[in-house]
């Protein structure tokens, strides 16, 4: 029954993190999966979230099954915080999912039941996940110009451009801050041109925001977001709490699908519920429910917009060091983008053989197409990594 079964090709950002720990030397640097690391490369449960574990431990008197769509309260939390009041809350359905990658998934399921011929708009590049799920599901792929190699910044034209190729009918990916895997992002005046294009094309905007509070700050990073979603007829979002609670593992995603016609609203309601139900039935509770009694009680939420805002500030730290440092080194002002972009990663826009010359000569790992993870270093790793990239002729 299995003969036909093949070796699927390995997860490039998985295959690096594993290669990470197979290298003995003291002195390597992991700049590759996208998981937050303090000074001393910890990655902590945030103190809010200790706190609200201890809380649920002593309260928490079932573990019985939750609605398919989750608990309500976290589904009111969540649009909230992603939201703000952008749009009214009867116009968004929403069901929590197994994490970011859920809630994509979960769209894309969601969107090929609706339109089976629809084809994704894709940012070049994008997440890898996001390709690879929408080939296992069959969809039409297409790639829209996103990053300049010659800027390292936004290819804005490219992109404009690309767009106004979509049609009803059609789905725009687009990161909702901190871009993935580039950190080059738009500004507002820019997504207000993307919503012209979408609402010449009647493509539907579905947006992945998976790092929201890791770029300009909560409400600046959902800025985007929320100007989309009250601009335009339809819209899917795939929220991620992964990262800006930090509980990777347990798995904390939402899925909203907004529609300002009542009656659709139902039916995506009804409709995510069920897919939920053939997919995992019901979605993973425990970190949802931290979640959502961390941005319900006035102090947890306090607490943790404090060490979120901390995390933030101290990547943007690191992001000024490397930048200053490379231009010393260089003698350059070529690597200034690197402070100009936001959210974990930074795309260096190097080739594969720089990224590998500078992981067997330094033990630097960043993905191979160059995208490093800023939050994998710290006040002694960064001269380090500036060394290497101007040793390597980047
Ligand atoms: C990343 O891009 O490194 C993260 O989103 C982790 C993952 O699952 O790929």
């Amino acid at each position: 029954m299995f003969e036909r079964l093949q070796t699927r090709p390995a997860d490039a950002i998985l295959a690096l993190a594993q290669m990470y720990r197979a290298d003995p030397r003291s002195t390597k640097i992991d700049l590759g999966v996208g998981v937050y690391k303090d000074a001393n490369g910890h990655t902590p449960v945030m103190r809010a979230v200790k706190s609200a574990e201890h809380k649920l431990w002593e309260t928490q008197d079932t573990k019985v099954y939750t609605s398919l769509a989750g608990d309500p309260a976290f589904s009111d939390a969540m649009i909230a915080l992603v939201l703000g009041d952008a749009v009214a809350r009867d116009s968004v359905a929403s069901v929590a999912t197994p994490g970011g990658t859920g809630a994509v998934r979960q769209a894309f399921e969601l969107i090929r039941m609706a339109q089976p011929g629809a084809r994704f708009f894709v940012s070049d590049p994008t997440w890898p996940n996001h390709i690879s799920i929408l080939n296992y599901l069959e969809m039409n792929v297409e790639r829209y110009r996103y990053f300049s190699e010659e800027t390292r910044g936004v290819d804005f034209d490219g992109m404009l451009a690309d767009l106004k190729t979509a049609r009803a009918g059609d789905v725009v990916l687009l990161h909702g801050c901190c871009h993935n895997p580039t950190g080059a992002n738009l500004n507002l005046t820019e997504w207000q041109a993307v919503i012209d294009v979408l609402l010449e094309t009647g493509a539907v905007p579905m947006i992945d925001i998976a790092y929201q509070g890791f770029g300009d700050g909560l409400e600046e990073d959902a800025a985007a977001t929320r100007l989309v979603a009250a601009s335009v007829p339809e819209c899917i979002i795939a929220a991620s709490c992964s990262k800006n609670f930090g509980i990777y593992r347990e798995r904390t995603g939402i899925l909203m699908a907004i529609s300002h016609n009542t009656e659709a609203r139902k039916l995506h309601q009804d409709t995510l519920a069920f897919l939920n139900r053939q997919n995992y039935s019901f979605p993973p509770d425990h970190g949802a429910r931290l979640v959502t009694m961390i941005l319900t009680d006035d102090e947890l939420r306090a607490d943790w917009k404090a060490e979120l805002e901390a995390v933030r500030t101290s990547m943007l730290d690191l992001r000024q060091q490397l930048a200053d440092e490379l231009q010393r080194l260089s003698g350059s002002d070529r690597f200034g983008f690197l402070a100009q972009h936001r959210g974990m990663f930074s795309r260096l826009g190097t080739t594969p053989d720089k990224v590998e010359t500078m992981r067997e000569k330094n033990g630097i790992y960043m993905i191979g197409d160059s995208r490093m993870n800023i939050a994998g270093l710290n006040a002694e790793t960064v001269p380090v990594l500036a060394k290497a990239i101007v040793d390597a002729g980047v």
